[in-house]
């Protein structure tokens, strides 16, 4: 039998494409839902023909806008999921979605068929800026979803974005204020980041400096009520998700739907796998190492060390900045300045 697996469902259509997101999805407001169902659970099968009937922790149905989905297609597809694989009897369950696109009604069906997370896509509390960042909805509307979702008592989670133009700390310390205020026990917040071939992307954009940019990212956990366990994400303690957790500590994870990629472990042997099955390929030891380096140094926790992950490190580098990065027998991690400069931090950490 093998090893459990964790699933990530990419759903490839949004209402309309925000200003500044590059994700892989194109706006539809009526996709061919028949077929998208088809072509997952094909995809699901054929991973249970590989893989054999193994449990599944978690499944996070990311986007694209999710929510967009019909419940019956969303049913049919967990159906799949659960006729083929064994699905963990406390399996967290997630979506994603865009307030525009789920009501009250459609979020008790989703919670009916066994949806046990949501994720939310508030980005500001303040309309106008939601209007300059492209989204259909308002704040109150946001917010109406998030009084719904916490009602049900299933976990919620809601995604921020600052460092808009104009933004300065005290915008980000405003921010986090008022999101104390509404009882989320889980936050993601994540920096503008300017993407080509988006229309911020062409807009020339007058943005916060570097500067500005290291000193909000410093001053949010000491604002927001909640504690930091990722660069960009903030959880009650034992309210992280579990999905994108077990993926940064280097769990193996199937990625279906198209573009979506996965880690697969299997007979002893782990392989990089692209959605659609495009790409299937043997990862050596060294690169998987490395790989596990760099996301779980994306974690406060860090990365558990082994002797393939010890083998890949420039350990005398590592020694002599301990205002950086942190080693004991078992675990490697950033400190609050070394994840400020992630990015560098590893090309200097490995060989
Ligand atoms: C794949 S989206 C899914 C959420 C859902 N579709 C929505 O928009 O409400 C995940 C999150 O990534 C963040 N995001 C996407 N593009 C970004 C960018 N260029 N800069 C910062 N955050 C971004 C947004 O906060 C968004 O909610
Ligand atoms: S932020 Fe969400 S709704 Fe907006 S384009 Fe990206 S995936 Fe779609």
């Amino acid at each position: 039998m093998n090893y459990p697996h964790n699933l990530y469902i990419h759903v490839p259509f949004c209402l309309s494409k925000c200003k500044y997101c590059a994700f892989y999805s194109i706006a539809c407001e009526k996709p061919d839902w028949k077929e998208y169902c088809q072509n997952i659970c094909a995809e699901i099968k054929f991973w249970a023909e590989k893989l054999g009937k193994i449990k599944i922790p978690t499944i996070f149905f990311g986007g694209g806008t999710p929510s967009l989905m019909p419940v019956n297609v969303m049913e049919q597809i967990l159906k799949t999921v659960s006729d083929n694989f064994e699905i963990d009897t406390d399996c967290e369950i997630t979506i994603e979605s865009n307030p525009k696109t789920i009501d009250s009604a459609k979020l008790s069906d989703f919670v009916s068929i066994g949806i046990n997370r949501l994720s939310i896509g508030i980005q500001s509390l303040n309309d106008d800026e939601l209007k300059f960042l492209g989204r259909r909805h308002n704040v109150k509307e946001a917010l109406d979803l998030l009084t719904t979702a916490q009602n049900m008592k299933i976990r919620v989670s809601a995604d921020f974005i600052y460092g808009l133009p104009g933004h300065n700390v005290k915008s980000v310390v405003n921010l986090c204020d008022e999101i104390n205020k509404l009882g989320l026990e889980h936050v993601s917040m994540y920096e503008l980041t300017i993407e080509e071939n988006t229309p911020f992307g062409k807009m020339n954009l007058d943005m916060p400096n570097n500067e500005t940019m290291a000193q909000m990212y410093t001053e949010i956990p000491n604002v927001l009520n909640l504690p930091r366990y990722e660069v960009s994400n903030y959880a009650v303690w034992g309210q992280e998700c579990r999905h994108n957790k077990n993926i940064w500590n280097g769990e193996p994870y199937i990625g279906i739907g198209r573009a979506a990629a996965g880690r697969i472990y299997m007979n002893g042997v782990w392989y990089e796998q692209k959605g659609n099955n495009e790409f299937f390929e043997k990862m050596p030891n060294d690169m998987r190492a490395i790989e596990k380096i760099i996301t779980g140094m994306r974690t406060v926790s860090g990365v558990m060390l082994d002797s393939d992950i010890k083998s890949q490190l420039n350990t005398n580098w590592i020694l002599k900045h301990p205002e950086l990065v942190v080693m004991d027998e078992k675990s490697l991690r950033a400190t609050d300045a070394g994840m400020l400069i992630l990015d560098d931090l590893i090309m200097e950490i490995t060989k």
